[in-house]
């Protein structure tokens, strides 16, 4: 499973990206707009050193609308993909977008049925939410599992990006329920870098070194 950065701050993906663990960046309008900069602007820089897809939503409820904005997103640089909303009107703009060669990130997937249906649109990845699903007492990797096996026993090649991740277990069990990529906030990269043994241990060899070398 490869991972991806849920944010459109510059420096968390920086931060990540040197650590060689980044795949991919998603963003959403929430995360934009505590940026309080330029969307494209902002794009442009991400994709100056992220090679990998990067998601950019619509804001525009009409196909129409989200095909003119998707096009100007994707002409920003040639690994952005345009985020969609999971409704009849995206699923519209995602078939055009596939006719035009531009990749799209169905978002807000909460059901099995819709990430089918936006598979068989054409969109290159579906996200399902875990953490929003378990806010309301629903099981979200029920929910991952489930459509890693659709897409499996159908042979569709649509890659799930798990989604509203909100804790370290939350990856993992995404990646033991079949999804391609999870897509996290940097604090939980951080939460997944530590364990108490790891920091204990080094300052034990640190400890044990400096004593050595007293004699
Ligand atoms: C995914 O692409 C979304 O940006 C994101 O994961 C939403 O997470 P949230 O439910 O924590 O806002």
């Amino acid at each position: 499973m490869k991972i991806f950065i849920d944010t459109a701050n510059v420096s968390e993906i920086k931060e990540a990206y040197d650590m060689g663990i980044v795949s991919g960046v998603t963003t959403n309008p929430s995360l934009v707009a505590k940026e309080n900069v330029d969307f494209h602007d902002r794009l442009r820089e991400i994709t100056s050193f992220v090679k990998g897809s990067v998601s950019a939503e619509v804001i525009s409820t009409e196909a129409d609308g989200m095909v003119e904005e998707g096009k100007k997103l994707a002409d920003i640089a040639p690994n952005i993909t345009v985020k969609v909303p999971m409704t009849g009107e995206g699923l519209k703009a995602v078939k055009e977008f596939k006719e035009l060669g531009i990749k799209t990130n169905v978002t807000l997937v909460f059901s099995a049925n819709q990430a089918l249906l936006a598979a068989r649109a054409g969109a290159s990845y579906v996200s399902p939410f875990l953490g929003r699903l378990d806010d309301i007492g629903q099981n979200g990797l029920d929910l991952i599992a489930q459509i890693a096996e659709i897409f499996g026993l159908h042979g569709i090649e649509t890659e799930i990006i798990a989604a509203s991740i909100r804790h370290p277990m939350h990856v993992t069990d995404a990646a033991l329920g079949g999804a391609h990529i999870a897509t996290m906030p940097f604090k939980v990269v951080q939460q997944m870098l530590k364990h108490p043994l790891t920091d204990a241990g080094i300052e034990r060899f640190l400890a044990d070194w400096e004593n050595a070398q007293k004699g």
